[in-house]
This record gives C-alpha cells, structure tokens and sequence, in this order.
C-alpha cells in the first residue's frame, strides 16, 4: 500500500519515516527542494546511527530506505491510499493543499491532517469529498512517540475513520478518539496546566518550586514551566489563544505574564531565556 505524505518538516518527515519502518511505500512531498533534502540527510544519519549500534542491519536499512521517497511534485499522490497532510499550522495554506488533494488524488483515498487544533471540518469542506477527510494528530518525535489522537470532522464517513485506526495500528500508534474542539485532549489539559503554572510564577512563585512540586509530586519526568521553555513561550501561548478563542470561554485566559516574555523574547531554550536561562548547550544555568 502506498502513502503519501505532504510537508517534509518536523513532523512529515517523521511521520514518512514512521510509515517506512512499518513497511509501507511512502512518498514525502514537499514543495521545498531544501526541504526534502533536509528530511533525506535527517533519516538517512538516523538510520545509519541505529545500524552502528547495532538496532539494525545493514540490508534492513536499506530496505527501509528503499521504501522512502522524496518529491516536489504534488502529482505523486497519485496511487497512495492515504495521504497525509503535514504543511505548517494555517487555515488558508492546509485549505489550499487540500483543495489540491481533491483534483489529484485517488478517488478512494484517505485525506489526513496532522493539524495540532485547526477544524478538520473546515479544511475537509476545501474539498468535494469531506466524508473523506479527517483528522490523526502525530506527537513529536512521530517515529517515538505512541500516541496517535483521531478526529472525526462533521462529514468523516466510518470506512475513513477505520481505515486510518487500521493503519495505526500497523504502524506501532495507540489511537485516542479526540473530539474536534481546540487542543483535542492533550493539548486541551496539557495547556491550560502550563498556562497555570505561568500565573503562579506571575503571583510570585520561583519557577523551581513549581517544577520541583510537579516532578516530585505527581511524578511528571519535566515540570510544567521547563516544558513551556522547551516547546517554546510562545508556542504554547499560541495554542492557549487558540483554546480561548475556540470556546470563546474566559477559563482559559492566557497567562499576561507569558505576553510579556513573548514581547521581551524570553522565547524558552531556543532563546536562551524563559523561564530559566540556558548556555549555549542548552543546560539550565539560572
Ligand atoms: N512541531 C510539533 O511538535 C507538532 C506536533 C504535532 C502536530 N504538529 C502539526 O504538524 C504540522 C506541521 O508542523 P511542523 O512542525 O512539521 O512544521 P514545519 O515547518 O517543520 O514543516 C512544514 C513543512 O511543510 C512544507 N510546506 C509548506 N507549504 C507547503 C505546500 N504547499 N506543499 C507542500 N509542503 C509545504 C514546508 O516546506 C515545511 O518543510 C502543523 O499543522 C503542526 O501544527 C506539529
């Protein structure tokens, strides 16, 4: 069976990668050449160390990789019985591939995104064929990570719904099935938990304390606010926005203090400064 997967970023390429190793014929299409070439050398250097530590062997790379495909041309979804959407988190662009999909692909196929929190019904109506449409949200790093969340959109018909929990399970994913509101389950109960934790900092709590009573507490392997600095401040206020804008509900208001860091680019790791600085290796120094 073939797949196609559209965007070969963060998460295409790990997603192409996991379908790979599960014995599947992937396309990874991305309309980036850097892009693809990125998403090769990643995989390729990824294999390589598993067969140097022995996890692997030589030939079984090979036919893994053999299995893996890169192009720039969206016509080579053609074919691919499911094809996964992985382009970046906005509604025009996810609305103007899947309006692409609709004119190129196989009249049966399987249409998914790995939206973090957009509409599945709204990208799905960008199509003639919504019944067909639906949601599988990947968690980071995709070839590791267990959990695969399923989101039905209004017009998802049972035969696509069953075909994608099919193949999760051939591919190694335990599935949740996500209702389609903002943040799906983890993100909707993840968030707002962070969120909390930055208005205990605010009210004058050392971001230590908070970790600390988290790790210690409820045996979190990383305290809430060290987390927001690893994913980013301003990813995670991003979703939050999403989460309050979605339900239009005050309960889940972002924390101003996270506003601020975002203004001051007190981004997380990747800036050096969030809630915790960072040296140049990315070990917390304050
Ligand atoms: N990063 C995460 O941890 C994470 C986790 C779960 C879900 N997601 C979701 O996955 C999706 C992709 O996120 P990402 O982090 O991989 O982004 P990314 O920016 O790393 O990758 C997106 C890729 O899409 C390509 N692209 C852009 N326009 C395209 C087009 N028209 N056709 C084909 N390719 C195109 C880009 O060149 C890029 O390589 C988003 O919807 C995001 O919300 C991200």
């Amino acid at each position: 069976m073939k797949v196609a997967v559209i965007g070969a970023g963060l998460m295409g390429s790990g997603i192409a990668q996991t379908f790979a190793q599960a014995g599947y014929e992937v396309k990874n299409i991305d309309t980036f050449k850097d892009a693809l070439a990125k998403a090769d050398e990643n995989v390729k250097k990824l294999f390589e160390k598993k067969v140097a530590k022995g996890k692997l062997t030589e030939a079984q790379k090979d036919e893994i990789l053999g299995r893996l495909t890169y192009s720039p041309r969206m016509e080579d979804i053609k074919g691919a019985a499911v094809i996964i959407e992985a382009v970046p988190e906005k509604i025009e662009l996810k609305k103007s591939v899947f309006a692409e999909i609709d004119k190129l692909a196989d009249p049966e196929a399987v249409i998914v995104s790995n939206t973090s929190g957009l509409s599945i019904s709204e990208i799905a109506a960008a199509t003639n064929r919504p019944n067909k449409v639906m949601g599988a949200h990947f968690f980071y790093p995709a070839p590791v990570m267990k959990l695969l969340e399923l989101i039905r959109g209004i017009a998802t018909d049972d035969e696509t719904y069953n075909t994608m929990k099919k193949m999760a399970q051939k591919i190694g994913k335990t599935t949740v099935d996500a209702p389609e509101f903002p943040g799906f389950i983890v993100n909707r109960i993840l968030v707002p938990m962070q969120n909390e934790a930055a208005f205990m900092v605010m009210e004058g709590c050392e971001p230590k304390d908070v970790d600390n009573a988290m790790k210690l507490g409820c045996n979190f392997p990383m305290g809430p606010l060290e987390l927001t600095d690893f994913v980013g401040v301003d990813i995670m206020l991003g979703t939050m926005k999403g989460l309050y804008k979605g339900f239009s509900d005050s309960k889940y208001r972002p924390c101003p203090l996270l506003e601020n860091m975002v203004k001051a680019g007190y981004l997380g790791k990747k800036a050096g400064q969030g809630f915790y600085r960072y040296d140049k290796d990315g070990s917390i120094i304050g």
